[in-house]
């Protein structure tokens, strides 16, 4: 059972998912899917000096996709862009308790999606930042 299988923290963020839904005024957006599953999930960011000062996201996957993402969402609002950056999909999971063997690779999608949103902000503005790689 889905209720077995996961932390409380992850079932309350299934069940009340923060930061969900388009950003209007977004500075990025940043997509990551996973071939396996098919699920995809979209991160918008919105940054001002170098701070995300806001982020949602669209989630098209499972209980464990939408909890890391509203995770992730949680975790990288007013944080530096080079702090959100370094969010490993272990800090995600870490910070939901833990997510079954089987659920890990869904916490990927979240880290990754946050990842290519900071991309994609810093290649349309021009800037670069140390330690983050725009052609990885
Ligand atoms: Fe696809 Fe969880 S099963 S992200």
């Amino acid at each position: 059972m889905a209720k077995d299988l996961y932390s409380k923290v992850v079932m309350e963020h299934f069940q009340n998912p923060r930061n969900m839904g388009e950003l209007e005024d977004a500075s990025a957006i940043g997509e990551a899917g996973n071939p396996v599953c098919g699920d995809l999930m979209k991160i918008y960011i919105k940054v001002e000096d170098d701070v995300i000062t806001d982020i949602t996201f669209k989630t098209f996957g499972c209980a464990a996709a939408i909890a890391t993402s509203s995770m992730v969402t949680e975790m990288a609002k007013g944080k530096t862009l080079k702090e959100a950056y370094d969010i490993t999909r272990d800090d995600v999971a870490y910070e939901l308790e833990g997510l079954p063997p089987i659920k890990m690779h869904c916490s990927n999608l979240a880290a990754d999606a946050l990842k290519e949103a900071i991309k994609d902000y810093l290649r349309e503005a021009g800037k670069e930042i140390e330690g983050i790689d725009l052609d990885e």
